[in-house]
């Protein structure tokens, strides 16, 4: 076996480039993934632009990952070698903070960062912290798992942890990466789907998805067609604009709930006056834990969602990035390896 591997790593702000790089051993409760498959996520801005809290360059970007576990350190006993695992943004905590002693590890306040705090998925190799690893179901490829454990799990979880029942009224802003996920998730589970989004061009894809309706921003309000709807007991936001999100309180039901996942640069303006003659409110929601990814998994499993994708080699990481920032993805981009395309040709055992 070749003692380098190739990874895709910022090296200066805005610039992603392939190197070589040694391959190094799992350390105590680590393991080796071979990977065969990372999305590329908005958030990884963060990285390639090098803002993200605590960054430093260079780094390997990436927090969709997929891969094959090749090597494990010392104490390392619920994973085999050859079992197929991912790993998302928050990839372990370090169990001392008070959200970790509060049973809230997803709010650790000192967490594993995937493509922050150590390098991340847009590489042949990583190396993941053991307890923040999530097994991949059998039903899943690699290229279609790997959105799920950003993308997937983060509006997955939004939605079911949202307090909302069948038939409810719930709209999804922004149909991208995590917005057609969104889609999805919202209709099996059994909620009546807005897909709000600029432009006619995402209609039909978002009908495809299950969106019961279409809202195109580029015509219409969107607070005023959900309020002729009886206004939406959720909005789940996932664009990346902040003056987008704020009006959507005024589309609301009663006591119902903006949801913050995307996380624009901008500020997000908020009119007190329909948060408080209505009991509305705004909160956010990041991401989930390791047992939460398996959660996302299996549903999709269950209910046959995967994401939409477009595949490319790990070495063109730079231009599938740019076509994702461009607003191009239909709707996630996916590094795939040489092991990950060889993984696909075998037939389904
Ligand atoms: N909370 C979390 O844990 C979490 C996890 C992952 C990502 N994120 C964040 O979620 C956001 C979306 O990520 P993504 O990977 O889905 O990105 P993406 O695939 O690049 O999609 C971009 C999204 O932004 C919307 N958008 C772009 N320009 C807009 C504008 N001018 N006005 C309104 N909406 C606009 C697009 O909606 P339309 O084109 O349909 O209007 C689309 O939904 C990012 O901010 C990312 O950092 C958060
Ligand atoms: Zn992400
Ligand atoms: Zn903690």
């Amino acid at each position: 076996m070749k003692n380098t591997y190739k990874a895709v790593e910022v090296s200066a702000p805005g610039l992603l480039r392939v190197v070589e790089r040694p391959i190094s051993e799992p350390g105590a409760g680590q393991v080796r993934i071979r990977v065969e498959a990372c999305g590329i996520c908005h958030t990884d801005a963060a990285t390639v632009m090098g803002v993200y809290p605590g960054l430093t360059l260079p780094r390997v970007p990436g927090h969709e990952v997929v891969g094959r576990i090749e090597a494990l350190g010392s104490g390392v006993s619920k994973w085999k070698i050859g079992q197929r695992v991912g790993v998302g943004l928050i990839a372990g905590e370090d169990g001392a903070c008070e959200p970790c002693r509060r049973g809230d590890s997803v709010n650790c306040q000192n967490p594993v960062i995937s493509g922050v705090t150590v390098d991340g998925g847009y590489a042949e190799v990583m190396i993941a912290e053991a307890r923040g690893i999530a097994s991949i179901p059998d039903e899943l490829n690699s290229a279609e798992a790997a959105p799920l454990l950003c993308a997937g799990i983060t509006t997955y979880n939004a939605l079911r942890n949202a307090g909302l029942r069948g038939g409810d009224l719930v709209a999804v802003q922004g149909i991208g990466g995590l917005g057609h996920l969104g889609v999805q998730f919202a209709r099996h589970l059994g909620f009546r789907t807005v897909a709000i989004g600029r432009g006619r061009e995402k209609e039909k894809l978002a009908k495809d998805l299950g969106a019961h309706v279409y809202i195109d921003v580029t015509v219409e309000d969107a607070a005023a067609v959900l309020q002729r709807m009886g206004g939406a007991r959720a909005i789940l936001a996932t664009g990346t604009r902040g003056d987008a999100m704020g009006p959507l309180v005024s589309g609301l039901a009663v006591r119902g709930k903006l949801i913050v996942v995307g996380v624009p640069q901008d500020q997000i303006g908020l009119n007190a006056f329909p948060l408080v003659f209505g009991g509305r409110s705004v909160y956010g929601s990041l991401t989930g834990t390791a047992i939460d990814q398996e959660d996302t998994l299996a549903f999709s499993a269950l209910e046959n969602i995967r994401p939409m994708i477009e595949t490319v080699p790990l070495e063109q990481a730079a231009d599938a990035y740019a076509r994702m920032m461009q607003g191009k993805a239909r709707f996630r981009m996916v590094l795939v390896t040489k092991d990950g395309i060889a993984q696909s040709a075998k037939p389904a055992a």
